[in-house]
């Protein structure tokens, strides 16, 4: 009976906070989401078909498989975790087939790993299974999501009530302050209520604008619909991220969605760009495949410590950004050539678009900051290794990128 008042104030601040002017205006946490998520999420590899036994199998090859040492941290439960009707305290109740220990009973094994847990929910009606959701029942969700544990929530957009939605555009273009930001912002302001910082990331597919307003919401924002494990996915979302790369820095992300690494027919050399993409835009990055498949390749791709460092740099929250690789290098869609800082220097990412092995080019002097005079060294971030030799700012550098592939390199002066 306790549990009451705590539904009767949810209800009434929900109830207050429907128009612009009453909506919360309550910042994301500045205790968790400063840097782009590293874990694990359900949905690509199981979609409805989860429970405990595939969740904790995740957590424990994250410390086999080597990737809690590489910084992985989060497994996170996407949608289908609950039944479809809620308790007679109004709270989401974890399906007790899929989870006889409860959500909780999941995340205190998870945490006894050191790792953090992840939930689902939605700010519409339902979600996007059909299953119960958190428009106008954002406290109440944000207070259970706690007392479970919860470190992270991936907060859908289903099922929104045809007062909730969005004209085109919003008086001013003002997209904060539109129907979509407000749902959102709602759930914000419920999460700041608990003691316990929960990172956001707001699952709105890029509608809204929401890269114009997502770092004051939550900690990552979706550019795009749901991945799927084709390179025309990666290509699509990369040209939709090249024009929002400015809203990235600390604490405030573009997710590219999770990861398909070890799905679908994607070629190694996909997925190594798949990966150095996620990684140098500093994209949540969320494996989502049955860990156990993963080839030897494949985990050392996800493992690999030199672009984790670029993703992770404690110090630089900017990512890679296009640049012009010699003057008249043609044009491609999206870019083949990026370069961008970390706190170890100088980095040049360069993708193979096409569909057949090309020699890609650049002048030292076109990379931004590396100036247009001293000798430089080149480095390999997939191998680790130095390439042999050293260049001048006038030098041309040239390499063999097989089909789809990327090269990442660290440049630094001699
Ligand atoms: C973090 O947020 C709290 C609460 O809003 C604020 O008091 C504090 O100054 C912030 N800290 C930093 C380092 O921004
Ligand atoms: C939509 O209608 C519901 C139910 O009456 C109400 O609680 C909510 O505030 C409305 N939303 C907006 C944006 O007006
Ligand atoms: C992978 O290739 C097989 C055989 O060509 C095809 O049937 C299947 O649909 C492909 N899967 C995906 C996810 O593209």
């Amino acid at each position: 009976m306790a549990v009451i008042p705590v539904i009767l104030a949810a209800a009434s601040l929900v109830l207050a906070q429907v128009t612009s002017s009453t909506a919360p205006t309550t910042p994301p946490s500045n205790q968790t989401g400063r840097l782009p998520a590293l874990g694990w999420n359900t949905w690509n590899a199981y979609q409805c078909n989860i429970n405990e036994a595939k969740v904790l199998a995740a957590a424990n090859q994250f410390i086999s498989l080597g990737l809690k040492d590489a910084g992985y941290q989060y497994i996170n439960i996407d949608d289908c975790w609950s039944v479809k009707t809620r308790d007679s305290s109004g709270r989401i109740v974890p399906d007790p087939t899929k989870f006889p220990n409860g959500i909780n009973g999941v995340a205190t094994q998870v945490h006894n790993l050191g790792l953090k847990m992840g939930i689902y929910s939605d700010a519409g009606t339902a979600t996007c299974a059909g299953f119960p959701a958190s428009l106008g029942t954002e406290l109440i969700d944000a207070q259970t999501f706690a007392s479970w544990g919860i470190d992270y929530l991936k907060y859908d957009n289903c099922n929104i009530p045809g007062n909730w939605t969005d004209a085109a555009s919003p008086p001013g273009g003002d997209w904060y302050n539109s129907n979509s930001g407000i749902r959102y912002r709602q759930m914000t302001a419920a999460l700041a209520t608990v003691s316990r910082p929960i990172q956001l990331d707001i699952c709105i597919w890029g509608t809204a604008q929401v890269w114009t307003w997502g770092a004051r919401v939550g900690h990552s924002w979706r550019m795009s619909g749901d991945a799927s494990p084709t390179w025309s996915f990666i290509m699509s979302v990369m040209n939709i991220n090249v024009a929002h790369l400015d809203t990235i820095d600390f604490f405030g992300h573009n997710d590219m969605d999770m990861m398909e690494i070890g799905n679908g027919n994607l070629t190694i050399q996909e997925e190594r760009t798949h990966f150095a993409a996620w990684a140098f835009f500093k994209s949540p990055i969320l494996l989502g495949t049955d860990l156990g498949q993963l080839s030897t390749d494949e985990i050392a791709i996800v493992t690999n410590k030199e672009l984790l460092a670029f993703h992770q740099d404690a110090n630089i929250g900017t990512p890679a950004k296009p640049f012009t690789a010699f003057s008249g290098a043609p044009t491609t869609s999206p870019p083949e050539f990026y370069s961008g800082l970390s706190s170890k220097g100088t980095h040049v990412f360069i993708i193979n678009t096409g569909s057949s092995t090309a020699t890609k080019k650049f002048t030292f002097s076109n990379v931004p900051g590396l100036g247009t005079s001293g000798n430089f060294k080149v480095h390999d971030m997939w191998t680790g290794q130095d390439l042999s030799g050293t260049f001048t700012a006038s030098s041309s550098f040239s390499i063999s990128v097989a089909a789809h592939d990327t090269v990442a390199y660290l440049i630094t002066k001699v």
